[in-house]
C-alpha cells in the first residue's frame, strides 16, 4: 500500500507539484482497492476501485486553504459561493481549514458563505443544458470578493456559465478553487485558479460528487464502475 500511496505523493518530491496546479493523476494509476480501506456495504460491488482516499484530499485541501489564505489574508471579506450539490464537502472542509489559519494568525480572511445550485448531468453524461436551480439572491454578490468553490471541472462548460451570472452582478473579483479538473478532450481549456486533483477521464464519485444522487454518502473519491453505472440509472 506504501507503494501506491507514494504514487500520488511522489510527485511532490519530483516537483511536479505545484500547489495551484493540482496533483496529477496520471491515467494508468489503477488506484486503491476497496478492501485496503472502509466503503459501505452498499456501494461494495458499484465502485471499481478508489481514486483518492478521504485522508488525501484531506490533506491536499488543507493545502489549497493554506495558499488561499496566503493570497487573500489581507482582511479583505469574501464571500464564498459554494457549487451545490457536489460542492458542499470540498466547500466545508476548504472553509474549516480557512478558519483554522483565520484562528492561529494575526491576520485573518472574514469570509461568508452563499450557495448556488446549477444541473447539467445525467446518469454520467452532460445533458448539455445547465440549469441554475436554486441557491441565494446573487444580488448580494455586487462589489464583493467572490471565491466559487466547485467539486469538479469536466467540460469547463458549467463553470463558464456560473462565471457569465456572477460577472452580470459586478462582484470586485472572483476566483475560483475546484477540487478536480478532468484531463479531457471535451476540456473548453478552462483552468480554475485553484485546484486539487487534476484527474483522468473517468466517472467519479463519493465526497459528495454523485450519480443521480447516488454515492454522495462516500468518503472517498472511486471510480464507478459498470454495475454501477446501471444499477442508479435513470
Ligand atoms: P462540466 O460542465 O462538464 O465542466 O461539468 C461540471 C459539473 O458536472 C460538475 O459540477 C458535476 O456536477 C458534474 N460532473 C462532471 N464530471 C463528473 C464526475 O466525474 N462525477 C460527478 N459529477 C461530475
Amino acid at each position: 500500500m506504501f507503494v501506491v500511496y507514494s504514487s500520488i505523493y511522489k510527485c511532490v518530491a519530483a516537483g511536479q507539484l505545484s500547489s495551484t496546479n493540482g496533483t496529477k493523476i496520471d491515467d494508468d494509476f489503477e488506484g486503491y482497492p476497496i478492501d485496503m480501506f472502509c466503503v459501505p456495504k452498499h456501494y461494495y460491488n458499484y465502485v471499481e476501485n478508489i481514486l483518492i482516499p478521504r485522508g488525501v484530499i484531506a490533506d491536499r485541501t488543507e493545502r489549497l486553504a493554506k495558499d488561499i489564505w496566503d493570497a487573500l489574508g489581507d482582511g479583505r471579506p469574501i464571500v464564498v459561493l459554494c457549487v451545490l450539490k457536489g460542492g458542499y464537502q470540498f466547500c466545508s472542509d476548504l472553509m474549516d481549514y480557512i478558519k483554522a489559519f483565520n484562528r492561529h494568525a494575526s491576520k485573518s480572511v472574514p469570509m461568508r458563505v452563499d450557495f448556488i445550485r446549477l444541473k447539467s448531468y445525467e446518469n454520467d453524461r452532460s445533458t448539455g443544458e445547465i440549469k441554475v436551480i436554486g441557491g441565494d439572491n446573487l444580488q448580494s454578490l455586487e462589489d464583493k470578493n467572490i471565491l466559487i468553490v466547485e467539486d469538479i471541472i469536466d467540460t469547463g462548460n458549467t463553470m463558464m456559465k456560473l462565471l457569465k451570472i456572477v460577472s452580470d452582478h459586478n462582484p470586485k473579483s472572483v476566483k475560483v478553487c475546484s477540487l478536480l479538473v478532468k484531463r479531457t478532450s471535451r476540456s473548453n481549456n478552462y483552468k480554475p485558479d485553484y485546484f486539487g486533483f487534476e484527474v483522468p477521464d473517468k466517472f467519479l464519485v463519493g465526497y459528495a460528487l454523485d450519480y443521480n444522487e447516488y454515492y454522495r454518502d462516500l468518503e472517498h473519491i472511486c471510480v464507478i464502475n459498470e454495475e454501477g453505472k446501471k444499477a442508479f440509472a435513470v
